[in-house]
């Protein structure tokens, strides 16, 4: 094959190859392009809804933007100046360029298991690439799934140079979008306050999205992002890109838009303070990105990251998730026996299948009585708990329900056993006093140690091996990485504690899943900062918030959904005021807001009235109505509470869309205001569905209770809802909701 070099603009060389080949990789509904030739660099040529094979034929690589930039692994100091890297480094003799060509490629289809334990299929196309003046050796990998529309690629990165090679930048390839209309929608927040949504127009310039908290990373910015390409993002109709990093580290998002046609996005590990020195030999794999193409907007594009999740990239995403009591905001610290038999006892009576005991059960040189101290020293407090384990176990076995309990592995203090024994385990700078978290005290365990490593397996696996009766394990993380330092990396590699905090946290929980595939696993950090599709396949759901404010939560539920399923968002029923925000909301809404998601409680049932827990109980009897729904349903967003009208809407459809479930919600109350009437979605048309209140309060049933309407009324016309509860004069309050549940006859 011939090689010739292209003059661009300037007078710049790059080489192109003479025959070049397109390959496409295709998923049910969207087709991936690009064009490969010896001795070139691997060019964008198309992502989007499925080609026919004559346009896919006759596609080239897209004339009107600047070649360089359609590059999709741009290596930094030969060709690609001027444009963001993929990859930089600094080869062993210090020449900082590097130029990445291909040398061949290939197909093959893939029938192995996701990284969830589940059986895939699909096609990957890898292409190698390697650099004509030096054994560096690069593998990009494009996976593209049979039957989900999502693609992940990634990339491995080796050398055979005599010295190592230092990696300053290892991002995957770029993602090229064209520069239509396009409105780029992305997540912030703070604890307490997860996944706002945030969209705008994307700008000339470069947008910048990481994340530095070292041991979590969704807390205050998520690695999801999502492109709606002809004008602000619609839910149901319109072109979506969405795109996520698979990565529970410190990551860079870059969306780079310069003076050509196309935005180029790009994820990776974040290279800050992170460079890395590849040994001869060694592979540098990056976390993979799952990219999605929807032609029904938004939701479109969330159906299609839940879908691909609940099948591949959660565990057990096929299984139906217990509704639960958790200890937490019940009786914080104070735990006893029969506190916890109590609470054991109340939530089975109203309907509840697990009871989860949280932090405050352990430390017996130091007891856990507040956060400062006894992370790592994982025996039972006697004192609190007589009887232990066993106990408990024996409590929940005379309850009737399942017990789960709540650890911190990776995070010790320095009032603690283990931090006497081994004061090395934290990291640390060098030479400085180690920098403190919660209580005052909380430090982080070096999980770049194999003797970390080991010992956090241990914790687990000593746990469930002793108690194999324990069902559900609540792992949380607290504290971010306070100051850089591993008292097990050498000198020199100080840079790859951030790499390899990651890794050894991923190979632990997959020693985790390898003996213990079926416990059930919540991901939890300080609320919702471990929400990311690096860490789903090891666990089956997360906590989304330590705010279970319900009106509150709606936003961050809301801002969640765009890429996580129901089923994985933990939302519990909590006390009022709320422990948060000091908001006093109805129970019903509280109930509402709860059952859209995976339903729990939060709570000392002991404080709550007989009629308060009633009307838990009947939630909770509803909710297994339309658990199958929710937490394996199709999720349509049908209003925004970011709209200024005032009210939320949302519904759960069945794959054969014989059943759903609406929840509607009122966020304010202002007299004569009025409510537009909601559409919904998902359902058949000509399908006659019936429409059923779950968890009434009013006296008087809605005028549509029990009666049957086509799914088109219901999708062109909506129901007409009162803005108000019928409940007795004393009882009123400003809060309203619905939860109607459909049945196609
Ligand atoms: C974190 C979690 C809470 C609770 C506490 C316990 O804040 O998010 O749910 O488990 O820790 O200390």
């Amino acid at each position: 094959m011939k090689t010739f070099l292209h003059i661009l603009p300037f007078g710049l060389l790059f080489p192109i190859a003479a025959a070049a080949e397109k390959v496409e990789l295709r998923t049910p509904a969207t087709s991936f392009v690009i064009e490969l030739a010896k001795g070139a660099e691997p060019m964008f040529v198309y992502y989007g809804p499925s080609l026919t094979a004559t346009d896919a034929a006759n596609l080239g690589v897209p004339t009107d933007a600047n070649w360089s930039h359609l590059s999709l692994y741009p290596a930094y100091g030969a060709t690609h100046m001027q444009d963001e890297p993929c990859l930089a480094m600094r080869h062993a003799d210090g020449n900082l360029s590097t130029q990445m060509l291909i040398d061949r490629w290939e197909r093959r289809s893939v029938s192995d298991t996701a990284p969830n334990g589940e059986p895939r299929q699909g096609e990957e196309l890898t292409v190698y690439l390697s650099d004509p003046l030096y054994p560096v050796h690069v593998e990009l990998h494009y996976l593209a799934y049979a039957d989900v529309d999502m693609m992940e690629y990634w990339t491995v990165i080796r050398h055979d140079e005599r010295r190592n090679v230092t990696l300053t930048q290892y991002a995957n390839p770029v993602l090229p979008i064209h520069r239509d209309n396009v409105y780029c929608t992305h997540f912030t927040g703070s604890w307490a306050a997860e996944a706002q949504l945030s969209e705008h127009a994307l700008e000339p310039g470069t947008l910048l999205i990481q994340d530095k908290d070292g041991t979590r990373n969704s807390g205050m910015r998520r690695n999801e992002m999502l492109f709606a390409l002809d004008g602000p993002a619609r839910e149901n109709e319109g072109h979506v890109i969405a795109t996520a990093l698979l990565y529970s580290g410190n990551y860079r998002i870059l969306v780079d838009t310069d003076n050509t046609d196309y935005h180029y996005y790009m994820a990776g590990p974040s290279p800050d303070n992170a460079e890395y020195h590849l040994r001869r030999g060694e592979t540098f794999t990056t976390p993979r990105s799952a990219v999605t193409y929807s032609t029904h907007g938004t939701n479109g594009a969330s159906q299609n990251f839940h879908r691909w999740a609940r099948r591949y990239q959660l565990r057990h995403g096929n299984a139906e998730r217990m509704i639960l009591l958790n200890s937490w905001e019940g009786v914080y610290f104070n735990i006893n026996q029969e506190g916890m038999a109590q609470m054991m006892r109340d939530i089975k009576s109203m309907g509840g299948e697990l009871f989860v005991m949280d932090d405050g059960w352990f430390g017996t040189k130091y007891p856990r009585l507040t956060d400062n101290c006894a992370l790592g020293d994982w025996e039972v407090d006697t004192t609190k708990l007589p009887e232990g384990i066993d106990g408990l176990l024996r409590d929940a076995r005379e309850a009737g329900v399942k017990f789960g309990i709540w650890i911190e592995p990776e995070m010790t203090n320095t009032v603690s056993e283990l931090y006497e024994k081994h004061p090395e385990w934290v990291i640390k700078a060098p030479g400085r006093e180690p920098v403190t978290g919660r209580g005052g005290t909380q430090l982080v365990l070096d999980l770049a140690n194999p003797a970390v490593q080991d010992y956090v397996f241990s914790i687990v696996d000593r746990l469930l091996s002793q108690w194999p009766d324990i069902a559900y394990i609540k792992w949380d993380a607290n504290a971010p990485m306070m100051n850089h330092g591993s008292q097990y990396l050498s000198a020199d590699d100080q840079s790859h504690l951030n790499i390899a905090y990651h890794r050894g946290l991923i190979d632990v929980c997959q020693r985790i899943r390898a003996k213990y595939p079926d416990v059930i696993i919540q991901d939890c950090a300080s609320g919702g900062s471990r929400v990311n599709y690096g860490l789903l396949p090891f666990f089956d759901e997360f906590w989304v918030s330590d705010n279970t404010d319900a009106l509150q939560r709606i936003y961050m539920q809301w801002g969640t959904s765009y890429f996580y399923p129901a089923i994985a968002m933990a939302s519990h029923i909590s006390a009022v005021p709320n422990h948060a925000v000091f908001r006093t909301t109805s129970l019903k809404f509280r109930c509402d807001v709860a059952m859209s998601g995976r339903l729990g409680m939060e709570i000392q049932p002991k404080n709550m009235s007989d009629e308060e827990k009633d009307l838990c109980r009947q939630a909770i009897n509803d909710y297994k109505l339309v658990r199958k729904t929710v937490q394996h349903g199709d999720l349509y967003r049908l209003n925004t509470p970011y709209d200024a009208d005032r009210q939320a809407a949302l519904m759960y459809v069945s794959a054969q869309k014989d059943e759903a479930v609406f929840f509607w919600y009122k966020l304010e109350t202002m007299k004569n205001h009025h409510f537009p009437i909601v559409r919904m979605a998902g359902l058949k048309p000509d399908a006659m569905y019936t429409v059923t209140e779950l968890n009434r309060i009013d006296k008087s049933p809605l005028s549509f209770e029990g009666q049957t309407f086509s799914g088109a009324y219901l999708m062109n016309h909506g129901l007409l809802l009162p803005a108000d509860h019928d409940v007795e004069w004393n009882r009123r309050n400003d809060w309203a909701s619905r939860v109607l549940r459909l049945q196609a006859r």
